[in-house]
């Protein structure tokens, strides 16, 4: 049998779509604008330069102001702390996002905690994370919400689950377990040291792949019908395609594993559209908040 195909970019659209009607409504009724602010420093990570023009440019077509702060890389972590100060104190600013990797010579995890937490629409700061591994509402992660989205959406209840999330970053690994045991489902989180970890997987009734591995996960590490996320983005070499040529894949056998699970996200074209329309809806709720209105519905857990 073959599965079913979750779509992200359909997903992502109708995201989209309802952060756009949450800003206009905010606009009309009480002429406020969600900003977001987005802060890239040098260019350790030569992709970083295209998602934050990307994040840019859905950032306007929802209807929300984009800040874009370019700095180099020589940046000193004062002047980088002062930026980001002025932008907690900035009221049209509703978030803000600092690109990373930071330069080596930055301390990610300082910078990233001065970041106000109510603004903190990456949801990386320590009290955010704290909130979301307590069950209290908190900014969430941009990836993982759009994971979580995508199993509420395809399963109804997750309660009483098996999931298996193989990886364990704190980008990715450890707020997708934190979401899906805060949606009553019970989790195991697998990592490179997990023994067993395919039979681990083939008992799963979810599989969330957060690993940076090409195509690691494969059919027989997956139980018949079971739903799973591939949140894995690899470049490989692809010399089908001509010489020096490329092509993404994800932490999936996609090939195999499409044949035997139920449901399952393609990449590219599954969880990765999800990120940026997660980062818009987390940047509208960051503004409703702040300004003591109901919170949008439907674009956070
Ligand atoms: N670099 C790669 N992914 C992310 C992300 O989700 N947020 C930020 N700030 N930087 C990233």
């Amino acid at each position: 049998m073959s599965a079913k195909i979750i779509d992200g970019k359909v997903f992502a659209a109708s995201i989209r779509e309802k952060v756009s009607t949450y800003v206009a409504k905010i606009k009309e009724e009480h002429g406020i604008t969600p900003g977001l602010a987005v802060i890239l420093v040098g260019d350790k990570d030569p992709a970083s330069e295209i998602y934050v023009r990307n994040k840019g440019k859905q950032t306007v077509e929802v209807g929300m102001n984009s800040f874009e702060h370019k700095l180099s890389g020589d940046t000193s972590e004062e002047d980088l702390l002062k930026l980001i100060d002025e932008l907690n104190n900035d009221a049209s600013v509703h978030g803000i996002l600092c690109q990373l990797p930071l330069p080596d010579h930055l301390n990610e995890d300082l910078v990233i905690n001065a970041i106000a937490p109510d603004k903190d629409v990456d949801g990386f700061h320590i009290s955010n994370v704290g909130l979301l591994n307590t069950g209290q509402k908190s900014m969430v992660p941009c990836t993982p919400l759009g994971c979580l989205m995508m199993l509420r959406d395809h399963h109804g209840s997750l309660s009483g689950l098996n999931a298996v999330v193989v990886g364990r970053s704190n980008i990715v690994g450890k707020p997708v377990a934190n979401l899906l045991l805060n949606d009553s489902c019970t989790v195991t989180i697998a990592h490179s040291r997990t023994k067993n970890i395919e039979a681990l997987c083939a008992a799963a009734d979810i599989v969330v792949a957060a690993v940076g591995r090409p195509e690691m996960i494969k059919a027989d590490w997956i139980k018949e019908g079971a739903t799973v996320i591939d949140v894995g983005i690899n470049r490989i070499p692809a010399p089908e395609r001509g010489d020096g040529k490329m092509r993404l894949v994800g932490d999936v056998d996609f090939a195999s594993v499409s044949q035997k699970a139920g449901a399952i996200t393609p990449v590219p074209g599954g969880v990765g559209p999800m990120t940026i329309a997660c980062l818009l809806a987390n940047t509208v709720t960051a503004c409703y908040r702040v300004n003591g209105l109901v919170e949008p519905k439907g674009l956070t857990v």
